[in-house]
C-alpha cells in the first residue's frame, strides 16, 4: 500500500514533542517487515530540515496556488531510513528563524494560517494527482491541526479520493484562526459553517480534520473517550461524541532503536536490566555532576522532561517543592514554555543550589541523560493524550510518577495496587511500573511523593518495580499492526468510506 503521511513534524529532522516522535517511527514500523508499505512523508521544508539533507530532487513544480511565492516539492531519503520525505519548498513561508510555530522571540509565527494551509493543499494535492510525481497514495493519515485542511480541500473538489485518516495528538491546539483569514486558505465559503469547520466564530483546522476525514484516530484508548466529555473536549466534545463510530484509541508506541538504555550512545553508562542498579548509579553520578546537584547516592532523584504548559500539570508541582526538599530528595528539570513556569524553576533552582537544578531550553541529549540518571520521572499532566515520556522512562528504569489520565492511565500501573497484583491475567500491564495519583492537586501530587519516597527506601522492592518496568514492551509493531488493520479496512472495495 502507498501511504502518505502529513505532518509538520518528524524525528530526526524537525521535533518540538511528541508528535515528532511518532510520525518519525512509525513510518519506519509501516516500511519494514512484515508490513513493507511505501510510505512518504510530507513535511515543510523548514530551513533545518533543509540543511539535513544532502541530496534533495525535485519532483514536481506546484506553481504560485496562494500567490505568496512559488511552491516546489523536493523528495529525500536520510540514511538507510525506509520511509522518505516530501519536502514542501516555499522560501517565503518555511525559510526563516525560529522553530516550526514560534519565532524566536517565543510568538507565534504571524502567518501559520497560510503555512500550514500550504501544507494541507498540497497534501490534498498530492492525494489528487499522485501521477505528479509518480507515486499515487491509496491511503493518506493525517496529523494534528496542521494537516487538518486536507481532507477539507479534498471534499471541496468534489472528486473520488482515497481514505483519509486523521490522527488528534492533542485536541487543545485547535489551529484556530479568524475569519478573516479564511479567504487566504482558498477553501470556498460552503464549508465555514457549524458543521463544518466553524468553531466558536473563526474556523479550526482541527476540526476540519475531525469533520472531513473517514476515519479518526487519537492515540491512547482512555483519551479516545475523555475528549468526548465537556471537562477534556474543548468544545468539540458533541462532534466527538457524534463521530464515535468512526474514531479509535491507538496507543503510541516507542522507537526502542532511539530510547533505549543498552545502546544509548548519550549515556555515561549502558545498562539493561540485569545491570540496571550499577548502570543507574553510574548515570545519576554522571547527571548530578552535568547539572551540579549534590553528588550524593542515597537519595532519591525526581525529573521532569517537559513542556512546560498548564496540560503538564506542573504548577502542582511547584507547590510541592517544599515538600520534595523536607524530603531530602533531589529534582532536575528539563523545559521551556510557560515564562512564569521557566521562571520559577529558574529561582527555585537558585533557592535550593545543589538539590534542584534547572535547565530552560530544548536538549535531546539531556533528555537522555535524565531518563538514565533520575529514580522517578514527574508527569502530573491534566490531560495527556498518549504521553512519550513515561514509556522512556520505563524501558531507562526510571519510575514514573503519573496522574491517571489519557495515556498515562493506560500504560503506568500503581506499584501499591493490591488489585492489579492479584489479577490472575498473564498480560504484561498487570506489572506493577509507577507510582499513579488522581486528583490534579497538590495534595494528592503530595501523598504520591510521598509513595514515592517510602519506595525508595525500601531497595529490594524498589528493585521489583524497576524491573518490570524495564520489562514492558511498548514497541511499535503493536500500533503498526492496528494501524494495517484500520488501513486495510479503509481500503478494502466493499469499505468504500460514504461521505
Ligand atoms: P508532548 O508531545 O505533549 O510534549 P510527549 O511525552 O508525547 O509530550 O513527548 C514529548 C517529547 O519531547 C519526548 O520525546 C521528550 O523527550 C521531548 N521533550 C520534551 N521537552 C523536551 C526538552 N526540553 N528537551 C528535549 N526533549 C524534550
Ligand atoms: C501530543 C500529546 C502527547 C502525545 C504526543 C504524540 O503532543 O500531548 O500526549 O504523546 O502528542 O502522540
Amino acid at each position: 500500500m502507498n501511504i502518505l503521511f502529513v505532518s509538520a513534524e518528524a524525528y530526526p529532522y524537525i521535533k518540538t514533542g511528541g508528535l515528532g516522535d511518532v510520525v518519525g517511527s512509525l513510518p519506519e514500523a509501516l516500511s519494514q517487515p512484515p508490513f513493507n508499505h511505501s510510505v512518504k512523508i510530507l513535511l515543510p521544508a523548514y530551513r533545518q530540515i533543509k540543511i539535513q539533507f544532502d541530496d534533495l530532487d525535485l519532483v514536481a513544480e506546484l506553481g504560485n496556488p496562494f500567490g505568496f511565492g512559488a511552491m516546489r516539492l523536493l523528495q529525500g531519503k536520510r540514511g538507510n531510513k525506509g520511509a522518505c520525505c516530501l519536502l514542501l519548498e516555499c522560501d517565503v513561508l518555511f525559510d526563516r528563524d525560529g522553530g516550526p510555530y514560534i519565532d524566536t522571540a517565543g510568538r507565534d509565527h504571524p502567518d501559520n494560517a497560510e503555512r500550514f494551509a500550504a501544507l494541507c493543499w498540497t497534501g490534498a494535492v498530492i492525494t489528487q494527482y499522485g501521477g505528479l510525481i509518480g507515486w499515487q497514495p491509496d491511503l493518506v493519515h493525517a496529523h494534528d491541526w496542521q494537516a487538518g485542511l486536507l481532507p477539507a480541500y479534498l471534499k471541496a473538489w468534489g472528486m473520488r479520493y482515497p481514505p483519509v485518516v486523521f490522527t488528534i495528538h492533542n485536541l487543545q491546539f485547535t489551529g484556530a484562526f479568524e475569519h478573516a483569514q479564511y479567504s487566504r486558505t482558498c477553501l470556498p465559503e460552503s464549508l465555514y459553517h457549524m458543521e463544518g469547520l466553524e468553531y466558536f466564530g473563526r474556523y479550526s483546522m482541527l476540526k476540519a480534520g475531525i469533520v472531513y476525514s473517514d476515519w479518526l484516530t487519537t492515540v491512547s484508548p482512555t483519551y479516545a473517550r475523555e475528549i468526548q466529555t465537556p471537562a477534556y473536549g474543548c468544545g468539540l466534545e458533541g462532534l466527538l461524541s457524534n463521530s464515535r463510530h468512526k474514531l479509535d484509541g491507538i496507543l503510541n508506541g516507542v522507537d526502542y532503536s532511539v530510547w533505549n538504555p543498552e545502546s544509548d550512545t548519550y549515556l555515561a553508562q549502558n545498562y539493561d536490566v540485569s545491570t540496571a542498579s550499577e548502570g543507574k548509579t553510574a548515570n545519576k553520578r554522571a547527571l548530578q555532576k552535568l547539572l551540579g546537584l549534590d553528588p550524593v547516592a542515597d537519595q532519591p532523584l525526581f525529573g521532569v522532561v517537559s513542556r512546560l504548559s498548564e496540560q503538564k500539570g506542573l504548577d502542582l508541582l511547584v507547590s510541592c517543592v517544599e515538600h520534595l526538599m523536607a524530603s531530602d530528595a533531589q529534582l532536575c528539570l528539563l523545559g521551556s514554555g510557560d515564562p512564569l513556569l521557566e521562571k520559577t524553576f529558574t529561582l527555585l533552582a537558585q533557592q535550593y543550589p545543589g538539590r534542584i537544578a534547572t535547565t530552560i531550553g530544548y536538549e535531546e541529549a539531556l533528555s537522555h541523560q535524565l531518563q538514565a540518571g533520575c529514580d522517578f520521572l514527574f508527569v502530573p499532566s491534566r490531560f495527556e493524550p498518549c504521553g512519550l515520556t513515561q514509556l522512556y522512562a520505563l524501558r531507562y528504569g526510571t519510575i514514573p510518577l503519573v496522574r491517571r489520565t489519557g495515556g498515562l492511565a493506560d500504560t503506568v500501573s500503581d506499584a501499591d495496587d493490591t488489585t492489579s497484583a492479584d489479577q490472575t491475567s498473564p498480560s504484561d500491564f498487570q506489572a506493577q511500573t509507577g507510582i499513579v495519583f488522581g486528583d490534579a492537586s497538590p495534595a494528592a501530587l503530595s501523598a504520591a511523593i510521598k509513595r514515592a519516597i517510602t519506595l525508595y527506601d525500601d531497595p529490594q522492592r524498589m528493585i521489583e518495580v524497576r524491573r518490570a518496568a524495564m520489562r514492558q514492551d511498548f514497541s511499535w509493531k503493536t500500533a503498526a499492526e492496528d494501524y494495517v488493520r484500520l488501513y486495510s479496512m479503509l481500503v478494502s472495495p466493499d469499505m468504500r468510506p460514504e461521505r
